[in-house]
């Protein structure tokens, strides 16, 4: 088989010819692979993406005086607040009863950073069943369904790496109950070489290909089902959906489709809106929700420059506090709208260390960074939203994500508040737990969201007075 010249000549016109410095060497399988994927290669964006963030040194700082915060739904204080909250909740729950809302679990991620074999979601966290992170997420979807009487439909959304393996998942445990679910597909973007922008080969038949980042939810919503059946969108739209819950899947204290938030956003009309917490450190690593020229956007904690970090308050809070834990509502006419082409989330650039094969045909692993992967950000989406909103929320009792094998957000601080989490449900509910001498919870407690959701449902199910003093996992 030879490449047709048009193909050649393309990829002599962006200097990618040396994709196919191999294509001699290959069998006829490896030339169909291969092929396929320097096919499928925009390389008119990738030239542009080149230009701009290998060989350009445009930076994606604002000046620090166009840098305000931003407006934010505080924490409830006084009871009118609450019950003012409580009130806004109601609209939530109408959305819910009404079966307008669907949800998004991101789940395309490589997970690196922790370090273990298979998809992240697949991880047993739960600290007394070992329950997967899928799992816990699942639970929550099909308690709130008979919750609000609406099965509420999730889309989980994969890579090309992990997508076979997670529908294995789901499928082994009868997709944990699951009444409609929809594994979608991220792309992909090459890596390329940080010195030279040329698109690295990752073996001699393929490229380095990574997945695009979480920003690349939109487009995989909107592309073409399995034989060219129905994109998410179209399908969302035909069973009446409007709204979308998007998280992540390594959280799993997220109160998914929370009513509160869901009605603040459908009552401010909203077209994107944001869970954020307190950040109290300058140095926390969590990108922050500011105004730049009074046009909301996020800068990620990289980017962020020491002196607005550290900028304060008079009473000595920090000024820019609204920490983004990528807990989003969306409409779905305005994902829709950002899929059409107009506007577009810009890509950013990630310098990482990506093995490759040489000249030679060898394979390199190196030392230093030596590629730059191109990602987008689901969060770039908010300066586009003709309206937004943005609510706090206690990081203690929602954001605590698995990112790391050990230290901070690994799988010992996170089976730890989740017990302790679990600790203080059960005491809201009228129970006691046997507590260490410094308060501390020194047991694994859990408690199935298909036995409760919430402290409040916990109360009808458990007896005033029960004495927790070990490891308890209470299910259905
Ligand atoms: P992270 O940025 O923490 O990346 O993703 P990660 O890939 O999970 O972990 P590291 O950085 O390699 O250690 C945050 C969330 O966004 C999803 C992840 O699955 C996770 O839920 N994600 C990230 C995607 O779905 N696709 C991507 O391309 C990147």
């Amino acid at each position: 088989m030879q490449p047709d010249s048009a193909l050649l000549a393309r990829l002599a016109r962006h200097r990618q010819d040396h994709l196919l410095r191999f294509w001699n060497d290959l069998d006829e399988p490896a030339q169909a692979q291969l092929l396929a994927q320097v096919s499928a290669m925009d390389f008119e964006r990738i030239d542009n993406l080149v230009a701009k963030l290998v060989r350009g040194s445009e930076s994606s700082v604002p000046p620090i005086e166009s840098v305000g915060p931003v407006e934010v739904f505080g924490l409830p204080q006084t009871d009118a607040e609450r019950s003012a909250r409580r009130l806004v909740a109601e609209i939530g729950h109408d959305a819910l009863s009404r079966g307008e809302v669907a949800v998004v679990l991101v789940a395309g991620g490589s997970g690196t950073r922790l370090g273990f074999e298979g998809p992240k979601g697949t991880y047993p966290i739960g600290p007394v069943s070992g329950a997967s992170l899928f799992q816990i997420h699942a639970e929550k979807i099909v308690a709130l369904g008979r919750r609000f009487g609406r099965p509420i439909p999730l889309y989980v959304m994969t890579s090309p790496e992990n997508n076979d393996i997670t529908q294995q998942f789901f499928d082994d445990n009868n997709r944990f109950g699951l009444s409609h679910l929809r594994l979608f597909v991220q792309g992909n973007m090459p890596a390329v070489d940080s010195e030279t922008g040329r698109v690295l080969l990752a073996t001699n038949d393929g490229l380095a290909l990574s997945p695009d980042g979480h920003g690349g939810t939109i487009a995989a919503l909107n592309a073409k089902g399995p034989d060219g059946g129905p994109s998410c969108f179209d399908e969302m739209a035909s069973l009446g959906i409007k709204t979308l819950f998007y998280f992540q899947v390594d959280n799993p204290l997220v109160k998914i489709a929370d009513p509160a938030f869901l009605g603040l956003h459908l009552q401010a009309k909203a077209e994107m809106s944001f869970k954020v917490i307190e950040k109290v450190r300058p140095d926390e690593k969590v990108g922050v929700v500011v105004t730049v020229d009074g046009m909301p956007q996020v800068i990620e904690y990289s980017d962020l420059p020491a002196e607005l970090a550290e900028r304060r308050e008079p009473d000595g809070r920090l000024q820019l506090w609204a920490g983004s834990i990528a807990i989003h509502l969306f409409e779905l006419a305005f994902l829709q709208r950002l899929a059409s082409g107009e506007i577009s989330l810009p890509f950013h650039r990630a310098l990482k260390k990506v093995p490759y094969v040489n000249e030679a045909g060898e394979l390199v692993q190196p030392s230093a960074p030596n590629a730059v992967k191109f990602e987008q950000f689901i969060f770039d989406a908010l300066p586009l939203a003709a309206r937004y909103t943005l609510v706090e929320t206690d990081r203690k009792v929602e954001f605590e994500p698995l990112k790391n094998a050990t230290g901070p957000d690994s799988p010992a601080t996170v089976r730890a508040r989740m017990s302790e989490n679990f600790a203080e449900w059960l005491e809201t509910a009228g129970a006691t737990v046997a507590r260490a001498s410094d308060g501390s919870v020194p047991f694994g407690l859990e408690i199935s969201p298909l036995f409760a959701l919430d402290a409040n449902e916990l109360k009808t199910k458990i007896a005033p007075g029960t004495h927790i003093e070990k490891s308890i996992y209470l299910r259905p």
